[in-house]
């Protein structure tokens, strides 16, 4: 160590310099960072250790890589040893002058961290995911048959589209080879692979004048038709009315910035998810085949939200698959503040240091066969992609990505709508991934997909039975996080008197409701006469819209002629929900829901209390029923316990002359089923799906009920008796 600047150095400043990954002698590593940056990485990691350096001709870095990236980060090491600051302002003046998140720490980092998590949430995205779909609709009918189609150019240019229809509500295709261009140099700059003087190159200046000029133009627009309700607000509508804790709002700078950041995440990373997809799925037919059963059966029903696209599981297991076998984001270069040492090795101060998690996805723990594409590993049971020391594609603690969700949805519907209209095939058919990197690995220009024209879509579009067990349970299940579920109980329960007014048209938005009994109606001021427009029962909500807008009140809600008890979430809660759990409102709707059907049960069955209640409820499995669907028959054997979660059930009896008559409604909160499990009798009545919208239920089968009845005192305990005086 001669050449360390003090005589006697103190035992840190002793420690060696990271190991320098083999390379040529001019080049050092760059033939390997052009060829797959993922295998530089985990075999540098392999072979040197968690801290190594890396050369790219003039470049120089130090990767913390693999498992100790992420206790660095979870340690705070990051924001005491490492500044962003000199690295990403310069991006953020490009893109508007505006702080820029990714340079900023501390409660700076944090209070944007609040706003953007927002504006790029999933609720956000929910209301335009029809949209989503068609602009991919619109642009594949202009593929012709025997066409071979560039797949990183084209998903490249649809993650565009999708991105402006969620930001501000339409096209922006005339700026797309400009918004490319600067996304492109920002990328590169930023990822310190290109030197800051790309920035003065004049045709990248103009470029950037257009963009700029055109996102105020934009942010203009909206300022002006502020009076107007959106009722569907974009994330640029967002990025203008959220507000921080002092009530802050963001710049118009920031605004602006902010809107554009989001070309970089779409066009650049989205894409390239979206294309080692499209790889993973031509070249396992198998799995393409049961991913379009699985989307024909969710469109034939509908797509159009967030918890829409949710449920394609299977679709989701190979989007989290393909994050993990073709990571996008290799780790984001930081400048080392001062010396430090981390894992015995030194790094000096202005090292470009990157934190790669990378290396975590190919670890064969908690990974099985890491080296194989298994979007299994991703589903029920195996979950390996939730478990402790899974790779984190989107970043960890403090610095996770705030647009999972939006990205989540595009990739999704993008892929969908491709797989669900289009029959291709791989072209050049022997087509074997080869990457480029640019600054992130794609799939290289020559991956092609040859189109055999749009599919036919009259073959039956009924999804195998598991598939739809499984899409029932997304519905309601995946969010029993403690957190999140400490958030929603802290919805305060209200009542109002028959008549009373709810909300009022034209007051400030600040709560989300849902209703727990009673009926309400919504209304509506038109040439000075209140119009009904719709009357709402238990179950349904209310109130989301215009809540992350700060908007007023576009309608006003009575409460109906038996007064209505309801569940209130304010804005505040509301906002927290949307922004650290990923909920949409929908979602937000089902697990009040599911609260208030443990509630009803608890009243109605004394020998329960919350923490049984609490116990047992995840052992219950949440299904969806149609309506129409018989959940039960009279006469078949008693094999399971019902809870009405949403929606209406109809009991019926069958007379002895045939015919069937209705002997009870139930809803929310309602129970049946337990007749034929207390007597070891057969079902003594058929219940029904009824009602107009699909039935939610809880069912537990005998084992579950045992252990039910077990938890309320036995057979002769307060439970067994409750049921059995129903049974008279
Ligand atoms: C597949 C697509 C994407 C991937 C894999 C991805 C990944 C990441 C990762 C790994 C980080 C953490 C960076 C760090 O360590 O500082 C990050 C941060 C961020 N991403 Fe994404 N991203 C994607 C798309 C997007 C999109 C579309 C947007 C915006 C619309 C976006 C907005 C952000 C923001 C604002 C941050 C900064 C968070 C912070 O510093 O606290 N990302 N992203």
């Amino acid at each position: 160590m001669a050449n360390l600047p003090t005589p006697q150095p103190a035992p840190d400043q002793a420690a060696p310099l990271p190991p320098l990954a083999r390379g040529q002698c001019v080049f050092g590593n760059t033939f390997d960072f052009l060829r797959d940056t993922t295998r530089l990485l985990v075999n540098s990691y392999r072979e040197l250790g968690p801290v190594f350096r890396l050369r790219a001709l003039w470049l120089r870095y130090t990767v913390i890589g693999g498992f100790e990236a992420r206790d660095f980060i979870r340690q705070g090491l990051d924001e005491k040893y490492l500044t962003r600051e000199a690295i990403f302002a310069e991006v953020g003046r490009q893109l508007g002058s505006a702080d820029f998140v990714l340079g900023q720490s501390g409660e700076k980092h944090l209070r944007f961290r609040r706003l953007l998590s927002i504006a790029y949430s999933r609720e956000v995205a929910s209301a335009w995911v029809p949209d989503l779909l068609e602009v991919v609709r619109t642009h594949a009918r202009n593929w012709k048959p025997g066409q071979v189609i560039h797949v990183m150019e084209e998903v490249q240019r649809l993650a565009f589209e999708q991105y402006c229809q969620v930001m501000c509500g339409r096209s922006l295709g005339a700026h797309y080879r400009d918004c490319l261009r600067v996304t492109d140099y920002n990328m590169n700059v930023g990822g310190r692979v290109w030197p800051f003087f790309m920035y003065r190159m004049p045709w990248y200046r103009a470029s950037r004048q257009r963009v700029l000029d055109l996102m105020w133009g934009l942010v203009q627009e909206r300022r002006a038709a502020s009076h107007s309700h959106a009722e569907r607000p974009t994330i640029l509508d967002t990025l203008m009315s959220v507000r921080d804790d002092h009530g802050q709002p963001l710049t118009d700078d920031e605004v602006v910035c902010y809107s554009m950041y989001g070309f970089a995440g779409s066009s650049s990373y989205m894409s390239r998810v979206v294309a080692f997809m499209l790889y993973e799925l031509v070249k396992h037919p198998d799995l393409l085949a049961q991913v379009r059963t699985e989307v024909a059966s969710a469109l034939a029903d509908g797509i159009s939200d967030a918890s829409d696209v949710r449920s394609l599981r299977l679709l989701q297991a190979t989007y989290h698959e393909t994050l993990r076998f073709h990571p996008v984001s290799q780790g984001m270069p930081c400048l080392a503040a001062q010396d430090f040492v981390y894992h015995g090795k030194q790094v000096r101060k202005g090292d470009v240091t990157v934190l790669s998690q990378v290396p975590m996805s190919f670890s064969s723990c908690p990974f099985h066969r890491p080296e194989q594409f298994e979007p299994e590993r991703c589903l029920e049971p195996r979950m390996e992609h939730r478990k402790e020391n899974a790779f984190h594609p989107f970043g960890i603690g403090h610095r996770t990505c705030t647009a999972m969700g939006l990205v989540e949805q595009m990739a999704l519907t993008q892929v969908a709508a491709l797989v669900h209209h289009l029959d291709f095939e791989l072209s050049p058919p022997d087509y074997q991934l080869r990457l480029t990197v640019k600054p992130l690995p794609a799939p290289d220009r020559h991956f092609g997909l040859r189109i055999l024209g749009p599919r036919s879509h009259t073959q039956a579009t009924t999804a195998p039975r598991a598939f739809l067990e499984e899409q029932a349970l997304a519905k309601v299940v995946g969010h029993d996080d403690p957190a999140v579920l400490r958030l929603l109980s802290q919805a305060s329960p209200v009542h109002f008197y028959p008549d009373e007014i709810i909300l009022r048209e034209g007051d400030p938005s600040d709560a989300f409701y849902l209703i727990a009994r009673g009926q309400v109606s919504v209304s509506r001021r038109i040439h000075d006469q209140d119009s009904v427009l719709a009357q709402l029962d238990a179950g349904d909500s209310f109130g989301e819209i215009g809540l992350l807008q700060h908007r007023t009140r576009t309608a006003t809600v009575t409460a109906g002629k038996e007064g209505a008890d309801l569940y209130q979430l304010s804005r505040g809660l509301f906002e927290q929900l949307v922004a650290t759990s990923d909920l949409v409102s929908c979602d937000l709707r089902r697990l009040l829901q599911k609260r208030m059907a443990s509630q009803r049960l608890m009243e109605a069955l004394p020998g329960l209390n919350a923490t049984t209640l609490q116990r047992l409820l995840p052992g219950f499995l949440p299904i969806t029923s149609p309506v129409g669907t018989v959940i039960l028959r009279e006469g078949d054997p008693a094999d399971a316990f019902y809870l009405v979660v949403s929606g209406q059930v109809q009991v019926t009896r069958r007379t002895e002359q045939g015919s069937d008559v209705a002997i009870a409604t139930l809803g929310t909160g309602e129970y049946f089923g337990e007749l034929g499990l207390l007597t070891g009798h057969p079902r003594n009545a058929s219940v029904i799906a009824t009602g107009d919208a699909p039935v939610e239920l809880l069912r537990t089968d005998a084992a579950g009920f045992a252990q039910l009845i077990e938890a309320g005192g036995g057979r002769d305990g307060s439970l067994a008796m409750a049921l059995a005086r129903r049974m008279n």
